[in-house]
């Protein structure tokens, strides 16, 4: 039994909660993508962590927690994950991490500065751009190098020059050293050594013996590399079709697709967001909601649920499920917007923009809903919820097509609304 759990928006949809949640009952869980720009908050027992690069299998001591090859790791943030997280339970987790994932190395992040990508997209400052470059230009340095020292210290070495030749100004980039920076890394590698290994076989095998795999998707749809909004996206494919490309597995079904959708929308960093709120609006969701970026702490951008990004969204990932989270903080709210259209140029269109020049210039047009005053946090039932929140939700079901599994009502585990993932 394999489930992907996918973003369907610009990230930050609850997608650490929904696999946390259904990570209990999984032999493997999977992370196939990004690096340490996610940030997937989950409360385990009570304690709130905020996880970048491990999937949220690491909270149970049976399941195996798995880093593949479409990943790109930072083994100073991997040490500071496993070391709190093993603090938590009490003992280290199962971990492996694929011998053909992409290290991140200092000079990724200073790159990152040096071009300005920081402060032109809006990007984490995790050096993620630049390390997928280096991937696919084939000068990047993989987990497996690790395990070789002397072509470990050969491939920074290379990479080293050409930065030097390209950075002639810099001096930072010029006082680096691949003596250094190797041994750095083969330090902070040491207690992940013994979990290198073939994650492409691992996973191919326990689909094979029938065990239960969980994939944990980063980011989310509309910041998807080649279906997003570009520029203004991440660095990999975050979207089911860049799933089996990072693990190594030629899936043809992934039989449950659990696609995760914010009840409203937020986007960190730069690029178009039609259905963005003014402040004072903005203001209210972003401190009800705790909208704050996980990784990087910025205030996010907060507006309306765009259904046409939805559908989008939808098109690109063949959810069997949504899982709808944060539904308890429309709670309070007169009346609710959804867009259900845009207008472009004067035409009123239902499709997604591929150019974000021309997501830019749409309006959204909105269907206006009635809102609740009720507090949502400890309603479990479908049936008990207001009717005005189930007339949401339907509205939603209506427009993409495709049923609501879960609704999130809290960000503790238990503040859960389960309609089930098991029938469409
Ligand atoms: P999770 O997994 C929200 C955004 C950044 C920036 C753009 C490019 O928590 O949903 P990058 O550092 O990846 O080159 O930045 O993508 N971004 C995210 N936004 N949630 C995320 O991850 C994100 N990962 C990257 O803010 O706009
Ligand atoms: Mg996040």
């Amino acid at each position: 039994m394999a489930t992907a759990i996918l973003g369907m928006q610009w990230g930050d949809e609850g997608k650490g909660k929904v696999t946390h949640l259904l990570a209990k009952g999984a032999d493997l869980v999977v992370r196939f993508n990004g690096g340490p720009n996610a940030g997937h908050t989950v409360i385990d027992r009570g304690v709130r962590f905020g996880t970048h690069l491990v999937p949220a299998g690491v909270f149970y001591p049976g399941v195996l927690s798995v880093l593949a090859n479409g990943m790109v790791i930072d083994l100073e943030v991997l040490g500071q994950e496993m070391a709190e997280i093993s603090l938590h339970l009490g003992g280290r987790p199962k971990l492996l991490l694929s011998e053909t994932a992409h290290l991140i190395l200092p000079y990724h992040r200073m790159v990152e500065d040096l071009e300005g990508m920081t402060g032109k997209f809006g990007t984490t400052r995790r050096g993620i751009a630049p390390a997928y470059r280096d991937r696919a230009a084939k000068a990047g340095v993989r987990v497996g190098d690790l395990l070789a020292p002397s072509r470990l210290r050969e491939r920074i070495a290379e990479r080293l020059d050409a930065l030097a030749r390209a950075w002639p100004g810099s001096q930072e980039v010029q006082g680096l050293s691949a003596q250094k920076l190797a041994a750095d890394l083969l330090s902070q590698a040491g207690p992940f050594l013994e979990d290198i290994g073939d994650a492409s076989g691992t996973i191919r095998r326990a689909l094979d013996a029938g065990q239960n795999v969980l994939f944990e998707g980063a980011q989310g749809a509309l910041l998807d590399l080649d279906f997003g909004t570009y520029p203004y996206v991440t660095s990999s494919s975050t979207t089911l079709a860049g799933l089996p490309n990072g693990i190594g597995v030629p899936l043809v079904d992934v039989e449950r697709r659990i696609g995760v959708a914010k009840a409203y929308l937020t986007r960190v960093g730069d690029g178009p967001f039609p259905t963005e709120l003014s402040e004072d609006v903005a203001d209210y969701l972003r401190g009800k909601g705790g909208e704050f970026g996980t990784t990087t702490g910025r205030p996010r951008r907060c507006g309306w649920l765009d259904l046409v990004a939805l559908r989008h969204a939808v098109t690109l990932n063949a959810p069997t499920h949504l899982a709808i989270t944060k539904l308890d903080i429309l709670s309070g709210m007169d009346e609710i917007k959804v867009c259900v259209a845009y207008r472009l140029r004067g035409s009123q269109i239902s499709r997604f923009p591929l150019a974000a020049e021309d997501l830019a210039q749409c309006t959204p047009v909105y269907e206006t809903l009635p809102g609740w005053s009720e507090n949502l946090r400890g309603v479990r039932e479908y049936d008990a919820l207001p009717k005005e929140a189930r007339s949401y939700l339907a509205t939603i079901v209506e427009n993409v097509g495709v049923p609501v599994g879960l609704v999130s009502v809290g960000a503790a585990p238990e503040e859960t609304v389960e309609t089930g993932f098991d029938s469409p």
